[in-house]
């Protein structure tokens, strides 16, 4: 679903289906309408997934809004027209017919994965995996790009070693909830992570070792040192955060409130790469990509258990827009689902 296909109204037939899409950047309620579509088309490496469930990413609400001027066009969009109708990530769902090329899935496998045109009822995909037999599909369709996020921001980037103290800053929410769980699943020796009050439970269940209500404490001013520290909401300045890393610890940043309209997160990140070059500290930030090996880690920790699926809300399809509101908040607890009947 490009830009320049025709998205006049069109009947339902075998070859349409339901989705929700939008031809201009703006708030979900303005711009985001469902329509009947052309079902996507199967490229030889592709799987057509008939979409059961889909669970919101914060990238699904900013790809809406476009809060970032400058990322309009790094997303091959102009800075009035988005490059695609298409919106959604994260799906799971039945396999309803294979590429040529395809060999490790046939028609009738429930799988779970990503693939831009997830808030939809068909997408066709590489990134899939096949789900487990003891989760649901709404289960199923939180481990995508946040439960990636926190994978390869603390395996990857972070090189969290067996035994080392971490702290998770924004533990809450869709990446939170995953960073805290696999946090430990990699061997962490001590997990703290900070939230908000209401929180805290949620927090302490996943298994953390210590959980700091950043509405009373300041993680920054505990005297406390970490080996790594995953930085989900970026509410401090390096100067302070460097207290809080081990002289050779490293900060990996994940995510950062929107400063500059035009530029995003940019300038932040450049100063702390400037500022970080004066300590022995290492400071790291990235965009999780998408990757077989990964599709493949992710379905052993959904199917072991050891990273289980929080989901604070189910929504029906008809209010997805409902969902991106509340994830526009910024307050979400944990992972927002939508079912695709
Ligand atoms: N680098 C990447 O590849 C990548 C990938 C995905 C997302 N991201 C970015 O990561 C960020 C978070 O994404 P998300 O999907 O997890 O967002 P989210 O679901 O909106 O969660 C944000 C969380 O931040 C917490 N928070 C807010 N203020 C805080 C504070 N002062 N201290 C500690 N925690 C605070 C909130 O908890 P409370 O409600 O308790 O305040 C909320 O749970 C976004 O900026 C997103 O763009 C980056």
């Amino acid at each position: 679903m490009e830009g320049d296909d025709d998205m006049t109204a069109m009947a339902a037939t075998p070859e349409t289906m339901r989705a929700a899409v939008r031809e201009r950047y703006g708030a979900p309620r303005e711009i985001i309408e469902f329509k009947q579509v052309p079902k996507p088309e199967l490229e030889d490496d592709q799987v057509l997934v008939r979409v059961r469930a889909t669970s919101l990413n914060r990238s699904d609400y900013y790809t809406a809004t476009a809060p970032i001027v400058l990322f309009r066009k790094l997303n091959g969009g102009s800075f009035r027209r988005p490059k695609t109708f298409a919106l959604g990530g994260d799906f799971a769902g039945i396999v309803e017919a294979v590429g040529k090329d395809v060999a490790d899935f046939e028609p009738g496998d429930e799988v779970f994965g990503a693939r831009t045109g997830a808030f939809s009822e068909y997408v066709a995909a590489r990134m899939i995996a096949k789900k487990p037999a003891n989760v649901s599909f709404e289960e199923a369709a939180t481990f995508g790009g946040s439960a990636l996020t926190a994978l390869q921001a603390l395996r990857d980037k972070g090189k969290l070693q067996p035994g080392q103290s971490v702290l998770i800053n924004g533990a809450s929410g869709a990446i939170g909830p995953f960073a805290v769980q696999m946090a430990k699943a990699l061997g962490a020796g001590k997990v703290t992570a900070v939230c908000s009050t209401r929180n805290v439970e949620q927090t302490r269940g996943l298994g953390a070792d210590r959980v700091i209500d950043y509405t009373r404490d300041d993680w920054t001013k505990s005297g406390e040192r970490y080996d790594l520290i995953v930085d989900v909401a970026a509410t401090k300045p390096w100067r302070r955060i460097v207290r809080a890393l081990k002289p050779d610890g490293t900060y990996v940043l994940v995510g950062s409130p929107i400063t500059n309209p035009i530029t995003g997160p940019l300038g932040k990140i450049g100063r702390l790469i400037v500022a970080s070059r004066f300590t022995r500290r290492t400071f790291v930030f990235f965009i999780a990509s998408f990757n077989k090996p990964d599709m493949e880690v992710l379905r052993e920790l959904l199917a072991s258990g050891k990273v289980k699926p929080v989901i604070e809300r189910v929504y029906p399809f008809a209010q997805l827009v409902d969902a991106l509101e509340y994830m526009g908040e910024g307050h979400a607890r944990a992972k927002l689902v939508v079912t695709v009947e």
